[in-house]
């Protein structure tokens, strides 16, 4: 595609006394297309031009040549407007997008590089709840994007599979479990053994002693200890497994925090012979007094590691072993503190690539009747929010389109997408209230609108099938109004939106200009026939078709959501 802001740019050098690289990052594309294209904002060039910048833009006017696709130039207030052609344009992105495929929006520009992604981190014995979804979802967003952008991107399950709570389970285990139990009902067993723990703890005192010895045993590697925490560990894994395959999830790495529990005595010592370590009653901290924190806590009385010890030994074993360029952390803005104290203290121990490490924090998902607290054990399961939004989405599909085939597997992509989309559609750091049917609205800023729209398409597409062999060529005079106009802008901007996206750790960029594309496409497609007798203008519009259909796809991909052809 042509770099409109870059060949006005060229227009503007010898004009202005500013570098083109510089013009070109302020070049924008117009929010209001009756004032044109793309805008220049000369309040920068006042001082060194002595003018206003309502002079400025005026006597840049007169001086600007326009040619064949830069058709107009205008001066308004301050702003030099610029007037694209419109048929060019709008060929121009149709035929980019239709020749990039499903690789449009993709970019070289990490090549070489690597992102760490630490996402979904599971605890084990816990069952999977709504809480999980935010981190999995944007985790594995960011994924696809970055991947998308050409880097090597490993995805890390930091799995919570160490604490004092694995003692607290095997005491459990063994006073009320049994396996076959535990084997039928799975993570939801264990989630009751452990609240009883704590129900039955307030009266019972000698069960916290209890507990403390289990989990001491762990730590020695006791056979026993060793075998129920594995056996707890793969009951959790299996329950997982099964919902990350339905979201289309993966990780390449399972080391959690056991895996660092022989991994912290080097960056220990290494901590202690940078002088960064103190002893506070009994305990090895790092004093972090005079960057307004509490400190960071490494070593408690007892000599046992904490979770902070173990996040700053995972970070050094990250570096070494993957060289990133970034790693990120996906976590609630419940763990802010944890976060900085940790990139704090690596940065302290002289470490540069501490500034490649990034909290990216979101709000917390709440059901609209209530959150929850898996201690009080009135947890909301994600698989049962996935289920009721898979078999709501089966009724509405049903009933719009009964003829459907495979109308589980479009109602389970529909569901999951849905569900997916609730936790993407917003700037992450907001709180998000989950309601079934907001989400699944098919006429929603929603991810079935979306499906639908590129459904839509497909049909279109379909109905038309020969028309990519047929001898007539596309009128393209058909496709020169705004509707269509507005719509390949927006496809235009998609590439940018991928960049946005990964690198403000915001897929929620890519969610809202698909939303804006769905819309301009269905008023397209409600002012303009694409279907018609005039083969022509039908060929030349459902090349524009096409190239939304690409983009939805490409788009929903991206953030980890199907997009069938038919619904
Ligand atoms: N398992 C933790 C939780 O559920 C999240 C772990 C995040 N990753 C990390 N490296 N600390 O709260």
């Amino acid at each position: 595609m042509e770099n409109y802001k870059l060949l006005i740019a060229k227009k503007l050098i010898n004009n202005t006394p500013l570098e083109e690289a510089e013009i070109v990052s302020l070049i924008t594309e117009t929010a209001d297309d009756s004032f044109g294209d793309y805008a220049f904002p000369c309040f920068r060039l006042a001082r060194e031009m002595r003018m206003s910048p309502v002079q400025i833009a005026q006597k840049l006017a007169s001086e600007i040549k326009t040619d064949d696709v830069i058709v107009k130039v205008e001066a308004v207030n301050g702003y030099l407007n610029f007037f694209v052609d419109r048929m060019h344009f709008i060929w121009d992105v149709v035929t980019d997008v239709i020749k990039d495929g499903n690789k449009y929006g993709n970019d070289k520009i990490g090549k070489g590089k690597t992102v760490c992604i630490d996402y979904s981190s599971v605890n084990i014995c816990k069952s999977f709840h709504i809480g999980h979804l935010s981190t999995t979802a944007i985790g594995s967003s960011l994924y696809k994007l970055y991947n998308a952008l050409g880097y090597k991107v490993v995805g890390i399950n930091h799995l919570g599979d160490y604490g004092t709570q694995f003692g607290k389970m095997i005491v459990a285990f063994k006073l009320w479990g049994d396996r076959a139990t535990v084997e039928k009902l799975g993570v939801a067993e264990l989630q009751r053994l452990y609240v009883k723990f704590h129900q039955e703890e307030v009266d019972h005192p000698e069960l916290t002693e209890q507990a403390r010895e289990w989990f001491v045993r762990i730590e020695k590697g006791d056979a026993e200890a060793q075998e129920l925490f594995e056996f707890f560990k793969q009951i959790t894994l299996a329950d997982v497994l099964e919902i990350y395959k339905r979201l289309n999830v993966k990780f390449d790495s399972w080391n959690g925090e056991a895996f660092f529990n022989d991994k912290m005595d080097a960056p220990l010592q290494m901590l202690r012979d940078r002088g960064l370590v103190s002893e506070s009653q009994g305990a090895q901290v790092v004093d972090l007094k005079d960057y307004n924190m509490p400190p960071c806590l490494l070593v408690k009385s007892d000599g046992s590691s904490l979770y902070a010890t173990r996040d700053i030994a995972a970070a050094i074993w990250r570096k070494n072993e993957y060289d990133f360029n970034k790693c990120l952390y996906v976590v609630a803005y419940q763990q802010n503190l944890h976060f900085k104290q940790v990139f704090k203290v690596l940065e302290l121990a002289g470490l540069d690539w501490a500034k490649d490490l990034v909290h990216v924090a979101f709000g917390m998902v709440s059901l609209e009747d209530g959150s929850m607290s898996t201690r009080k054990g009135n947890v909301v399961l994600l698989r049962d929010v996935i289920d009721k939004a898979v078999a709501k989405s089966l009724e509405i599909i049903t009933a719009k389109n009964p003829d459907l085939p495979n109308r589980e597997k479009v109602a389970e992509q529909v569901g999951v997408g849905a569900v997916l989309f609730s936790a993407l559609e917003n700037g992450r750091i907001k709180d998000i209230t989950f309601t079934f049917d907001r989400v699944l609205n098919f006429d929603g800023e929603t991810a079935p609108y979306l499906q639908y729209t590129h459904a839509r398409c497909c049909s279109l597409l379909e109905k038309a099938s020969d028309w990519k062999k047929s001898a007539v060529a596309g009128d393209y005079r058909a496709l020169d109004n705004i509707e269509t106009l507005r719509l390949c802008k927006l496809l235009s901007v998609f590439p940018q939106a991928v960049k946005d996206a990964a690198f403000k750790y915001e897929p929620s960029i890519v969610s809202a200009l698909l939303i804006d594309i769905a819309q301009a496409f269905n008023r397209f497609y409600i002012e303009h026939r694409v279907i018609s007798e005039n083969l022509a203008e039908q060929n030349a519009r459902l090349q524009v078709v096409e190239a939304t259909a690409t983009v939805l796809k490409k788009g929903l991909t991206l953030l980890g959501i199907e997009a069938p052809d038919k619904m």
